[in-house]
């Protein structure tokens, strides 16, 4: 199978890894990709988010499969002009995306397939705003509608602070934000493949999107994944399907807009029971790097007959009974104006240590070859052990020997559980 993979993260190393690895792959294409991804497959640099470009390059290389690894070229319409030109593609059409690209569509759809999530107002005027904080009370929840890598959301118990954060949303084009109930529990994270008809969960991650050790600071794209998720209960995955995934890719069919791809869920564990926080459209970010880690059945097989539609007959995804953790090296400055130039050294050496392996996201190469952070987040460390405590020690040694000036890295990911 020739597979184009587009983006260029740390969650595409971690899927060009998957595919590269597995038999059924013949040709592995990522656009534009990193120096990481080099190392697995062909970096072509084309612009991700141009559907002729995408196109083009799938025909060029006759690809039977086109993977779309970030939400900007699903929501541009990549999927809708790769499946026009014939070539199956994994990733949802540009509708479909709207799950993510607007929040208070994701709400509507919910609402609409009785999918359990919190009381919300979408708000488009000052006045709206103001009145929402204060039916719904701190912690106050205020979402951008539209896409934020991440840094969309505030929750806070400062009114002052919410209230900034949403006139700013407003204040951008088509401005609109939206404020939500408090969901008080635990959050995992549950990845849904889907034809548009059948859903397969992937195993239950948990990431850390604060900045800060202990969930301080400021929203990030992600510092940290580990899974399994001990403490949620051993059924997650199915419910995620029953409960979630399953209603909301009927509903997307209903309306004409199936959804093929990746669906996921982001879900707080209330006492109430299950609540759905957000929807993302395609792999999470950092969650894919310790996913993948685990998986022991063929990527291409899956994501493959999900674009085909023939997933029904693939069998569930199969899963090592290690644990997975990855860390993330940020640059300094992230999340707001970052360093970059600075020098990483120390990759080889984290690698060398038993089930560790070292994901390309900032990074590039330097005239003499060396490697430099280029990007926010720059690597994500990954590990595998017996078990989560096992597969943490063994990340924090592999980023002891990791070195960038000024990098940043939370101590806390996985702790405890
Ligand atoms: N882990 C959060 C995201 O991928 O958006």
């Amino acid at each position: 199978m020739k597979i184009l993979l587009l983006g260029s993260g740390a969650r595409e190393h971690a899927l060009a890894r998957a595919l590269a690895s597995d038999p059924a792959t013949t040709e592995l294409v990522i656009a534009p990709g990193n120096p990481g991804t080099a190392n697995v497959g062909t970096n072509l640099h084309i612009d991700p988010s141009a559907p002729e470009e995408v196109v083009d390059l799938a025909a060029q290389m006759e690809a039977d499969l086109v993977v779309v690894g970030p939400e900007a070229p699903l929501v541009a319409g990549v999927a809708d002009a790769v499946r026009e030109a014939g070539v199956p593609c994994f990733g949802p059409g540009a509708q479909a995306a709207r799950l993510e690209g607007s929040k208070a569509f994701a709400k509507e759809v919910m609402a609409a397939a009785g999918v359990p999530t919190a009381a919300s107002v979408a708000c488009s005027t000052p006045e709206d705003l103001r009145a929402a904080l204060d039916r719904f009370g701190a912690p106050y929840v205020v979402k951008e509608d539209g896409l934020a890598a991440g840094k969309g959301v505030v929750v806070t118990s400062d009114r002052d602070a919410a209230l900034e954060h949403g006139l700013a949303c407003l204040a951008r084009e088509g401005g609109c934000v939206v404020v939500e109930d408090y969901l008080d529990g635990p959050e995992a994270s549950v990845f849904c493949v889907s034809d548009g008809a059948t859903v397969r969960a992937l195993a239950p991650a948990q990431d850390f999107k604060r900045l800060g050790d202990g969930d301080e600071g400021p929203n990030t794209g992600g510092m940290g994944a580990y899974t399994p998720v001990g403490w949620a209960p051993a059924d997650l995955a199915e419910r995620v399907v029953r409960e979630v995934a399953q209603p909301v890719v009927d509903e997307m069919a209903r309306r004409g807009t199936r959804f093929i791809g990746l669906l996921y869920c982001g879900l707080a564990l209330t006492r109430e029971g299950l609540r759905v926080v957000e929807f993302n459209v395609r792999f999470g970010d950092p969650e894919t790097q310790a996913v993948l880690a685990r998986l022991t059945s063929s990527l291409p097989q899956l994501l493959h007959a999900a674009a085909t539609g023939h997933l029904g007959g693939v069998p569930e995804p199969t899963w090592s009974n290690q644990a997975a953790v990855d860390v993330v090296l940020a640059a300094p400055g992230y999340p707001g104006t970052v360093t970059t130039g600075g020098r990483v050294t120390g990759v080889e050496a984290a690698e060398a240590l038993e089930g560790v392996h070292v994901l390309h996201a900032g990074t590039s190469r330097d005239e003499e070859g060396n490697l430099v952070a280029s990007g926010g987040r720059v690597l994500s460390v990954v590990a595998v052990g017996a078990d989560v405590a096992a597969a943490r020690a063994r990340v924090y040694e592999a980023v002891a020997r990791i070195h960038l000036d000024g990098a940043q890295y939370r101590r806390d990911i996985a702790a405890g559980r």
